[in-house]
């Protein structure tokens, strides 16, 4: 399993820990994604009155965005148990049978990276998630019977980066399917005021709103690069986080003004000159790069095509303009000696 946000996410279990003790716990206390939020309060009111669990749902997006914690959100608010897996954990029909037969209905079963289920366990949940139950098939070929079980009725949630890798049957079998996008600038820094205020650091608006255009329009980058900059505050100014505390660490962090850090100033350095500019296909930047292709898919990839410094043709990534301008080199450059 790729790490979450591997490798902008060097955090210590103990961070990690922090970060996730940020996490909003009901729709109320939720910053952005106003849509998302208004139709998931709708469907809940309304399942709520029904006294029926929810739809099965689907969230799509990048790292960060608050997959995780919209699915805990939910369940808190229906005032349901919800028990967690990932894609890469359900490795055998076995593993995703013994927790869904012991699901109790309205439960809330959270898939993480549900693109990356094996395709046979995949098939266990199409009745599942239609019809409440699961076929245990004995003995094999003329002999083979099947013995249908019944389930609770309960509400599966997927997370996935990669919506496009879902075969249809399990696309389709979901009822509220929603993509995540990037925060603005304005959302973040209220989650970063929000975030400071628990942690109990003082943080001014010029402040908030530095370490807001640096966090890639990711909340989760956002507590982070906050967590940095409260250690600066401490150490080097006064404890209180300004504009100019804000530069200052994370300047030194290596994060630039859009929010680009080393690996990202690699990937296009790499584009510009190893690749003349691009295009080039994912596999030989991988390659170069000796990265994963998932992770500069899923993970880095997006904030750059999201803020134009690449874009994805038919025949691969291209560096754009404003790569060579943020990058101060010109046209001319991409005929230098490769880097590596
Ligand atoms: N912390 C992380 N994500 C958040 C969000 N969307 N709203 C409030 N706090 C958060």
């Amino acid at each position: 399993m790729i790490k979450k946000d591997y490798p902008l996410n060097e955090n210590t279990l103990e961070e990690e820990k922090e970060i996730i003790s940020l996490r909003p716990k009901s729709l109320s206390e939720y910053i952005g994604q106003d849509r998302i939020v208004e139709t998931l309060k709708i469907a809940i009111e309304a399942a709520l009155k029904r006294k029926e669990p929810l739809e099965h749902i689907l969230f799509n997006g990048p790292p960060g965005l608050g997959k995780t914690t919209l699915a805990h959100i939910i369940a808190n608010e229906m005032g349901t148990r919800i028990i967690t897996s990932s894609g890469p954990a359900l490795e055998k029909g076995g593993d995703l049978l013994g927790l869904l037969t012991h699901m109790e209905r309205g439960d809330i079963f959270f898939i993480d990276e549900i693109h990356r289920i094996p395709k046979v366990v995949e098939e266990f949940l199409y009745p599942a998630m239609e019809d409440f139950a699961v076929d245990f098939i004995f003995d094999k070929g003329v002999h083979a019977r099947t013995h249908r079980y019944r389930l609770e009725q309960f509400t599966l949630i997927g997370a996935t980066t990669r919506a496009g890798l879902l075969s249809s049957p399990l696309r389709e079998r979901f009822g509220i399917t929603r993509d995540l996008d990037f925060y603005n600038e304005k959302d973040l820094a209220k989650i970063i005021k929000r975030s400071a205020k628990i942690i109990n650091i003082t943080i001014d608006e010029g402040g908030a709103y530095e370490i807001a255009k640096r966090a890639r329009g990711t909340p989760r980058v956002a507590n982070r690069l906050l967590k940095r900059v409260r250690d600066y505050a401490q150490v080097k100014a006064d404890g209180v986080i300004t504009k100019e505390v804000a530069i200052d660490a994370l300047t030194l962090e290596g994060i630039d003004d859009f929010g680009l850090g080393d690996i990202d100033r690699r990937l296009l350095e790499t584009i510009i000159i190893n690749y003349k500019g691009g295009p080039v296909g994912i596999e030989a930047l991988s390659a170069t790069l000796q990265l994963e292709s998932d992770v500069l898919i899923e993970v880095i990839e997006p904030y750059l095509l999201k803020t134009g410094f690449i874009i994805r043709t038919s025949q691969g990534r291209k560096a754009t303009e404003k790569a060579y301008k943020h990058l101060h080199m010109n046209i001319k450059q991409k005929d230098k000696t490769p880097l590596f």
